[in-house]
């Protein structure tokens, strides 16, 4: 099968791939009926120009720049790779908090610049992050991940879901009492078009004074100009590690303390992402032998 690859994606995994050609989407300039299987990061696919595609394995768990439905018209199978990136993105979740709570980048960068004159802390004092309350928007497998780890810091959790259920890693709130309710909110939710803007302005407003936001799903959940008017007032701190047009990061952020700014690195360790490139040969490899993909998206 011959397939092509945006990237040249890490891990021995890769090399399984036998006809592969690394081409970035956009230097796909002519129809290539030739190619069966593409290797994308979540972008979006030139569908017309691949008419021979039968799979689209995607590097990465969220797909929401892939046209889903006019693959599944076109008998295209999208797959994607949940489950071996959640350990990853909750470990980075708790990183954000700590730092952002406990302004962990502020203090190196005062230790950095030689400002520190002894206990540089005295005049504003972080808030303790043990025994707060942290309102996980999206109890799925990344957020679930998040609520385990909360018990090491004994965190009283709260949770959104579609549906609720029967668990013991949190209670159930409507996402409003969520956000009015909590010191930390981390957002673990896809990005739909039922998610897409969910936290406005008013959600927002709802969040308490000097509470902290924390978002490595998809910048686009949150409203970024009415995060942005929320950080520069100062009343609440974040973690940012999406952003709505990455690479680039809103300019007003980047003067600021009370937030903590990441490059996407969510599913960045070498162990996630080459579990990744493993998912993603499977699943190739599956269809090439007309099989079932292991982890196709839900349709
Ligand atoms: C990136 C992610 O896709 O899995 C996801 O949804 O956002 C990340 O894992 C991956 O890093 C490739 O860009």
């Amino acid at each position: 099968m011959k397939i092509l690859a945006t990237r040249r994606y890490p891990g021995p995994a890769f090399e399984e791939l036998g006809d592969v050609e690394i081409l970035p989407l956009s230097s796909l300039e002519r129809p290539r009926p030739d190619v069966e299987g593409l290797v994308v990061a979540n972008e979006a696919l030139p569908l017309d120009l691949l008419p021979g595609l039968r799979v689209v394995a995607n590097f990465g768990v969220g797909y929401d720049r892939i046209d889903v439905a006019a693959c599944a018209e076109r008998g295209v199978v999208v797959t994607h790779t949940p489950g071996v990136l959640d350990a990853a993105t909750a470990d980075l979740t708790l990183a954000l908090i700590l730092a952002a709570r406990r302004r962990v980048v502020e203090g190196d960068r005062l230790v950095r610049s030689g400002g520190w004159t002894g206990s540089w802390a005295d005049s504003g004092l972080a808030e303790e992050l043990t025994g707060a309350t942290l309102g996980v928007v999206g109890l799925g497998r990344i957020g679930s991940a998040v609520a385990r780890r909360a018990r090491g810091f004994d965190l009283r959790v709260l949770y959104t879901r579609r549906r609720q259920v029967d668990t013991d890693l949190g209670k159930f709130r409507e996402l409003d009492e969520l956000l009015a309710e909590s010191d930390v909110v981390t957002i673990h939710v896809p990005l739909t078009p039922e998610t897409d803007g969910m936290l406005d302005a008013r959600r927002l407003a709802l969040l308490r004074d000097g509470a902290c936001l924390v978002n490595t799903a998809r910048g686009e959940i949150v409203v970024e100009a009415a995060l942005v008017a929320e950080l520069v007032s100062g009343r609440i701190r974040a973690g940012l590690d999406v952003f709505v047009r990455e690479p680039e990061v809103p300019r007003e952020l980047l003067g600021l303390a009370n937030v903590v700014l990441t490059p996407h690195l969510g599913s960045a360790t070498r162990q996630a992402r080459e579990a990744m490139t493993r998912l993603v040969a499977d699943n190739l490899l599956a269809v090439e032998r007309g099989e079932p993909p292991l982890t196709p998206v839900p349709s």
